[in-house]
């Protein structure tokens, strides 16, 4: 039985076994939520992403999927890393937003996570509205399949978090 939670708030400072981080291809830290993560998580998380980028991903982790490195300092043992389409006007990307959370959570089963906190992935810097994303977002976790018994979305703003509330009502 999973559970969805939403609060708003600093996805760094949950307690949770593993938080997600909207990251980008590279892996090697940027801007929004990835900045934030590395900077609270300190260098042991650049570490394992260089690692990854240097065995598996030597091209990069693709879109829509998902990899775990330790989480470092932060209260979590485990960051999970997704790479969200960038919003087009020009194309439907939906089904990569979805392969995100979907993805994350398989990565998160196979950790044995009990606890994961989500961003609203690709609604910064990659520009997704909020309230389609929020959709997205909340019905892909419904109809995943899981052993995660708590999903908690973690929203930084009140429209984003009034999104989500909307979504899960
Ligand atoms: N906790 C929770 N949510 C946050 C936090 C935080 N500490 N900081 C920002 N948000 P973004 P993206 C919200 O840009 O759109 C990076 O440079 C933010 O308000 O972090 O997937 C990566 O390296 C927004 O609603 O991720 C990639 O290059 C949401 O988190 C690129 O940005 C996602 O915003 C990924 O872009």
């Amino acid at each position: 039985m999973t559970t969805i939670t939403l609060v708003q708030g600093d996805i760094t400072r949950q307690s949770v076994d593993a938080i997600v981080n909207a990251a980008n291809s590279s892996l090697l830290g940027g801007g929004g939520v990835d900045g934030a993560i590395h900077r609270r998580g300190g260098p042991a998380i650049l570490e394992e992403c260089r690692a990854l980028r240097a065995s598996r991903y030597g091209r990069g982790l693709p879109t829509g999927q998902a990899v775990a490195t330790t989480a470092g300092e932060l209260d979590a043992r485990w960051v999970i890393h997704t790479v969200g389409p960038v919003f087009a006007d020009s194309e439907d990307r939906s089904e990569l937003l979805a392969s995100c959370y979907r993805e994350a959570l398989r990565v998160a089963d196979g950790l044995g996570a009990r606890s994961v906190a989500f961003p609203a992935v690709s609604t910064g810097v990659y520009r997704w509205p909020i309230q389609d994303a929020a959709r997205i977002a909340v019905e892909t976790v419904r109809s995943t399949d899981t052993a995660v018994e708590e999903i908690r979305f973690v929203l930084f703003d009140e429209r984003a978090y009034e999104a989500f509330a909307a979504q899960a009502g």
